[in-house]
């Protein structure tokens, strides 16, 4: 591991190593999805290996990364706005470089050069593996774009740096890229093929994070249930013979996974999540609209009814499970019919959680290509906070449901707002926050008695042991 502010302790990491001391620090910042984070864990292990020490402090850092995310306009507005605030930066500190990875970088490719004067450095979420060697170009005197996807990239063999993690949870990406095309969606086009990283590679990372004190995994891909691996002369391994074997690979740790497709997720997968207790009795599954007409023109391949089944099944295979969602309001062409339509999916299926977003409409997708955004923004904002109103009062009572119980929780650390309370999430991912005891450590499972909730997060107090 190397996460370091001091120059020294690089110098002492490298004595052993013939590489030529170099000494520069690299500050990543991130933006986006899960994966997005967890790529920037791969970044960090590439880099510290060609004799970079992260730090978490952009005022030293010699290079800037920002791992960007392009999923709707406000994220990129808060990457530009971020860009220009380096500028500041560059000019305190001359020779300062910055690159830009991830979605955006993709998106925009080398018109982020032209556009964004200040930026050194363009790589795509395919071609990490470039990094060092682009750095190099950009030392010699040139600014770099390396933006090629690939069909069989998966970082397996690299050892993700967690440099920002907390020691307890982390993230294992089991495969990239996605190949649903909603027609929304910028994805497909910034993170290019789905592919499936190898199972054995998988499993490995699992049990190395197991040894290193680890308590919590998420498997992460933009649609979990269509991994499929396969090498010749094996069966091939789908998302639920994947989650058997890392719930059998690491029993002492809390198995959770993200995200699932409504389309995909089967009743083998769900039958799994029940027949081990380590997998988490959580699912976050994204329905986006509760209409069958803006399904279809989201291309979403499934409808109301059967999501409602999905629901049914889950309920009935699980018994207990959270439920969470993404919700887009305001897509091309939907009116008030077709939203009061959304309203009453929640209504039905009463959520514990909801990430909701107006539409966001990004440019060459094929909405964007196909039809006119044309809800105004008025009626968006609308409708957007009829479904939070709703949805609120839904996560209060899901949680208030949950009061005088007793649960597990996995210990994180201190609360944010009070340094006298511990805080934690429970099986179904919720925050729970208890008053602290001495003898209580993060990464630790402890037994809490849910006495009271707010809108979003459980309060209680540790049971005796
Ligand atoms: N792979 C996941 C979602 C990844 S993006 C899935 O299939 O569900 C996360 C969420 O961002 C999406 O579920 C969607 O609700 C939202 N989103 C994606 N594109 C959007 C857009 N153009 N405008 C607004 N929200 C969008
Ligand atoms: Fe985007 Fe759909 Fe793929 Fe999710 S499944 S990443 S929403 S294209
Ligand atoms: Fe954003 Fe890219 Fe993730 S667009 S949501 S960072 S895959």
């Amino acid at each position: 591991m190397l996460i370091t502010e001091s120059t020294d302790r690089l110098i002492a990491f490298n004595e052993s190593r013939t590489v030529p001391v170099t000494g520069r620090r690299l500050y990543i910042e991130s933006y986006g999805c899960q994966m997005n984070f967890s790529d920037s864990e791969i970044v960090a292990s590439i880099m510290s290996e060609h004799d970079f020490a992260i730090t978490p402090n952009a005022s030293e850092a010699d290079v800037v990364f920002i791992n960007t995310c392009s999923i709707r306009e406000n994220a990129e507005q808060r990457v530009r706005n971020r860009l220009k605030e380096f500028k500041n930066l560059k000019n305190l500190r001359p020779g300062l470089l910055v690159g830009v990875l991830g979605c955006m970088a993709e998106r925009l490719k080398s018109k982020f050069l032209e556009q964004e004067q200040l930026v050194d450095l363009v790589v795509g979420p395919d071609a990490y593996r470039d990094l060092p060697r682009l750095l190099e170009e950009v030392y010699g005197g040139q600014r770099s774009v390396n933006v090629l996807l690939s069909r069989e990239e998966t970082y397996a063999d690299v050892n993700p740096l967690r440099f920002a993690g907390n020691g307890i949870s982390a993230f294992i990406s089991i495969m990239r890229g996605c190949n649903n095309m909603c027609s929304f969606c910028v994805v497909p086009f910034t993170r290019g093929r789905e592919r499936s990283r190898d199972t054995q590679s998988i499993l490995e990372e699992a049990r190395s994070l197991a040894q290193s004190g680890y308590k919590e995994i998420t498997l992460l891909g933009q649609n979990v249930d269509s991994y499929n691996f396969s090498q010749t002369n094996e069966p091939a391994v789908n998302f639920a013979a994947l989650l058997r074997s890392v719930a059998e690979a690491v029993p002492n740790l809390r198995v959770r996974f993200s995200t699932s497709h409504p389309k995909d997720i089967t009743n083998e997968v769900l039958e799994t999540i029940a027949a081990y207790p380590n997998v988490c009795k959580y699912i976050h599954l994204p329905v986006q609209s509760g209409n069958d007409r803006i399904l279809a023109r989201m291309n979403r391949s499934y409808t109301r009814d059967w999501y409602f089944e999905r629901i049914d099944s889950i309920r009935s295979i699980l018994g207990e499970c959270a439920i969470s969602t993404d919700i887009i309001t305001g897509f091309c062409g939907e009116t008030e019919a077709e939203h009061e339509d959304t309203l009453s999916l929640l209504e039905r299926v009463k959520f514990d959680y909801a990430y909701m977003f107006q539409y966001s409409e990004r440019p060459g997708t094929p909405a964007a290509k196909q039809f006119k955004d044309d809800v105004p923004q008025d009626q968006k904002s609308r409708r957007l906070s009829e479904i939070i109103k709703l949805q609120q009062g839904h996560s209060f009572s899901r949680l208030l449901a949950q009061t005088g119980r007793q649960q597990n929780v996995l210990v994180e650390g201190r609360s944010k707002k009070s340094a006298a309370d511990l805080c934690g999430r429970n099986d179904g991912n919720a925050m729970v926050v208890f008053q602290a005891q001495q003898n209580i450590r993060p990464g630790e499972t402890v037994r809490v008695n849910i006495e009271q909730c707010t809108t979003a997060t459980l309060l209680g107090s540790l049971a005796m042991k």
